[in-house]
């Protein structure tokens, strides 16, 4: 068998023998949304460390478990914290994850991230909803034997992020009158920041966000036929908008405080997308 697919099949049966649970919606939580698992009925967590080569993060105040559990009636599984390519990991291992949520049941994706503005009209604490992506600038995670059991070799990039939840995200977002942005997001390698130059190119290529992760999952996630959405936020501007340096500190600070926002819509989100 292949390699990819058995270390995958190694962790599905692993977290059978803890679980039976069957999420029907899946949740990538980034900076600062962290908690928002502790506000949902839990039945059980599942710890990254705790599955035989699940990759493990190494970034400070990135927790590594899955819970799951309801939000009001619907079951899904949440990531607390995720693992990045730059933390030196395969493509193939950083979306591992989203692949073995599927395997478990989820239909649907609910991918967050934090970001960087590349839309100067963008202010730190802003959401924006993702309607599509620029994944090219990291090497994509269906490089190598293709998973046949997954998908197609050769799949599909159109409509990555699904229209009707789109939909109800704008809707949501009206009735909760957030001021919710919209754009495309970037995916770069990281772990540094990008140059001035770079988001400068960024905008040109007609990105509004820019950041280290997501996109990778977004394909793995289109590739296997798993409807998906994206929200981010922007925690700063991306260098050279303003004169100030980032730092992930800033980063930390910002999501914090949009966090209870990007909380409200996600539940909503959540509760919508189980109904369609
Ligand atoms: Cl400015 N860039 C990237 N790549 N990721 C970020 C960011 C910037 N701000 C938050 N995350």
């Amino acid at each position: 068998m292949n390699a990819v697919y058995e270390k995958l099949q190694i962790c599905y049966e692993s977290m059978q023998e803890k679980t039976d649970f069957k999420p029907l919606i899946a949740i990538v939580l980034g900076s600062g949304l962290g908690d928002f698992a502790e506000d949902i009925q839990i039945e059980t967590t599942v710890d990254y460390k705790d599955l035989p080569d699940f990759p493990v993060s190494t970034v400070e105040g990135h927790k590594g478990r899955f819970i799951f559990g309801y939000v009001e009636k619907v079951p899904v599984v949440i990531m607390q914290g995720r693992v990045h390519y730059y933390e030196g990991y395969d493509m193939t291992d950083v979306v591992l994850p989203i692949r073995l949520m599927k395997m478990m049941g989820a239909k649907a994706l609910i991918l967050t991230n934090a970001a960087g503005g590349v839309n100067d009209e963008f202010d730190a604490g802003d959401l924006m909803m993702i309607t599509d992506q620029i994944s090219t600038f990291v090497p994509s995670p269906l490089i190598g034997p293709n998973l046949e059991k997954l998908g197609e070799r050769f799949c599909d990039m159109t409509g990555i992020y699904n229209d009707r939840f789109q939909d109800i995200f704008r809707r949501i977002a009206r009735t909760l009158e957030i001021d919710l942005k919209e754009g495309v997001y970037v995916q770069l390698s990281g772990p540094n920041f990008e140059s001035p130059q770079e988001i400068k190119m960024c905008r040109i290529l007609g990105a509004d966000a820019v950041g280290m992760s997501t996109a990778c999952e977004a394909v793995a996630a289109k590739h296997m036929g798993m409807k998906t959405c994206g929200i981010s936020c922007i925690t700063n501007p991306g260098a050279g908008i303003t004169m100030k340096p980032l730092s992930h500190a800033e980063v930390q600070e910002t999501a914090d405080k949009a966090a209870p926002v990007f909380k409200a819509l996600l539940k909503e989100g959540i509760i919508k997308i189980a109904e369609l």
